[in-house]
């Protein structure tokens, strides 16, 4: 039984046999394989989406299965339905499940306790689905990431970077993390991913040369009580056109989304690479067809 719950537990021969499925997946889009086909799968959130759930809906259709879209505190879960209950209902009835929610190890146990292909949508610890597309969405405008840098300036403590940090172990790349003290990743992570990681306080250094500048939000889905905080602590933790200045001519600009102007990114760098950032979300709905059928695949 194959799962896609963090990239810590992805190979990178896994990756690459995820990532090599896509382009027919995106250049077909019309009449490619339906691997899905006859197949129902959960869609359990417990957090607010627009890409991930309109992508995995609309992938899941166009594989041939039915997305069966469950908001976590519409069913008994949000009740206090013990997640290895709910895992097993679901498993007798659908042939798979896609899971944003708070905690990595709810999903860890909804894989163990349903029987059913499982992907993790997002967590507080990883996104494996989003990092899996920006690398698909680097490689396909820059070629191989393999001995790249790739700078990440913001909360480098978050779920987005964590998974960029399993990707740089794994594939061999150098990943720089741009955050004050307090928002760099977790020493414990680090040392568990081991790989080119280097953690700077400034952001100038950090993106000097870089092949990619990345960010995400500073006040990540449950963290909102922090808000204050963080946008004052964050606040030169920016991508603006001193950062681009500093990378590499011609670095790509990305962006998971949802992007807020003026904080982790200001109005100006953001349009001037609308185009890559833009692109980077419609790759979700390719890259995670690539990832259903890899799961469904033997
Ligand atoms: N990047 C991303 O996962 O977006 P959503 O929160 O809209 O799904
Ligand atoms: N770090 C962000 C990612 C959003 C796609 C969050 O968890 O809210």
């Amino acid at each position: 039984m194959k799962h896609l719950l963090s990239l810590e537990h992805l190979s990178a021969a896994d990756m690459h046999a995820i990532l090599k499925r896509v382009s027919a997946f995106k250049s077909r889009r019309a009449d490619h394989a339906r691997p899905l086909s006859g197949q129902t799968w959960a869609m359990i959130f417990s957090k607010s989406s627009t890409r991930t759930r309109v992508s995995f809906e609309v992938g899941i259709h166009e594989l041939g299965g039915r997305p069966l879209f469950l908001n976590a505190g519409d069913i008994q879960l949000g009740r206090g339905e013990p997640i290895r209950d709910t895992a097993r209902v679901l498993g007798r009835m659908v042939h798979g499940a896609v899971i944003r929610t708070y905690a990595q190890a709810d999903v860890d146990e909804f894989a163990r306790f349903s029987g059913i292909p499982t992907v993790n949508a997002l967590t507080d610890e990883e996104h494996p689905c989003q990092i899996l597309t920006d690398i698909y969405t680097f490689e396909e405008r820059r070629g191989p990431i393999t001995g790249k840098v790739v700078t990440f300036v913001g909360d480098g403590a978050c779920n987005v970077p964590a998974s960029w940090i399993w990707a740089a172990a794994k594939l061999g790349f150098e990943l720089r993390i741009a955050a004050p003290p307090a928002y760099q990743p977790p020493a414990e992570l680090l040392a568990r991913a081991g790989g080119r990681v280097v953690c700077e306080a400034d952001p100038l250094k950090a993106a000097a040369g870089a092949d990619l500048l990345y960010t995400d939000v500073w006040v990540s889905m449950g963290r909102e009580a922090e808000a204050e905080a963080r946008l004052r602590e964050l606040g030169a933790y920016q991508i603006n056109a001193a950062v681009v200045q500093a990378a590499k001519p011609g670095a790509l600009v990305m962006h998971c989304l949802p992007a807020y102007r003026g904080k982790e990114i200001d109005e100006a760098t953001f349009e001037a690479h609308a185009d890559t950032i833009f692109t980077q979300a419609e790759n979700r709905l390719h890259v995670q067809k690539g990832i259903l059928d890899w799961l469904v695949s033997v």
